[in-house]
């Protein structure tokens, strides 16, 4: 069990996982989160994105103008944690949902997660998690939607974005980035190819607000804070 995950240490439950029995709450700062993997020391924290802000986003996304249709597109979550952004976007029509999580113990509560969801019929497109690096993640064919919810520091996002714009430059679909909590923002600006097509706040929902602010009171050292909304931006890849 990972450190902050217990109910007896004082965790507060989402009203997501409440809703839905499933298992996503909890903050565990990225310290804790050792896979063995030299990216490791770049984590930053597990921390399941709000649900209202993850609504929030894709409504901009939708309005941002993508080429392809949504039917068309692969969601991959970078850095997926319990699942929670995928449980979410496998309800949406997208051609398939895919995850990469580098710690292992969160992958396994991922995929039984998912499991759950589909049991329960809420599943629409397909999902499935790898437990991977980002960096060596082997990006599937057709446009892709990828979503982040600020998972690592500076280093591994250059990497990330280096081998993206290495993948996307050969082909003629679209890349898009949902970045939440876009604390690497100038590290998107610095690499070429990709533009901005939306930045500003999404706003929490009130139940999302106040389950957070209960979850962060809960940090043994304070590390990690939540406001209202979050900093979000939308990039598109042109090449
Ligand atoms: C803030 S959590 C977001 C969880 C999920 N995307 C959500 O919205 O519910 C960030 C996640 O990224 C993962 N992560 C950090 N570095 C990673 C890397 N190099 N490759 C893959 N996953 C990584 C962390 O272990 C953590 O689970």
């Amino acid at each position: 069990m990972l450190p902050g995950l217990k109910i007896g240490d004082g965790l507060t439950r989402h009203p997501f996982d409440a809703a839905f029995g499933v298992r996503t709450s909890g903050l565990v700062a990225g310290r804790h989160l050792k896979s063995g993997h030299t990216h490791d020391r770049h984590n930053t924290a597990y921390f399941g994105v709000a649900p209202s802000v993850f609504q929030g986003l894709m409504r901009r996304w939708r309005k941002s103008g993508p080429a392809w249709a949504m039917e068309k597109f692969t969601f991959v979550d970078v850095g997926a944690g319990m699942g929670r952004t995928m449980l979410l976007a496998s309800e949406l029509p997208f051609k398939a949902v895919t995850g990469v999580e580098l710690y292992p113990g969160l992958a396994r509560i991922a995929r039984k997660n998912l499991a759950l969801w589909r049991g329960a019929g809420r599943e629409r497109t397909p999902a499935s998690i790898v437990c991977r690096d980002a960096v060596e993640f082997r990006w599937p064919p057709g446009p892709c939607l990828a979503f982040l919810f600020n998972p690592f520091g500076a280093v591994v996002m250059r990497r990330l974005l280096m081998a993206l714009a290495k993948t996307f430059r050969e082909r003629a679909e679209e890349l898009d980035i949902l970045y939440v909590n876009n604390e690497q923002e100038s590290v998107l600006k610095e690499q070429k190819g990709f533009v901005r097509v939306f930045e500003g706040e999404v706003k929490r929902s009130k139940a999302d607000a106040i389950a957070d602010h209960r979850i962060m009171a809960n940090q043994p050292e304070g590390e990690y804070a939540s406001s209202n909304a979050e900093s979000c931006s939308i990039w598109r890849f042109m090449g």
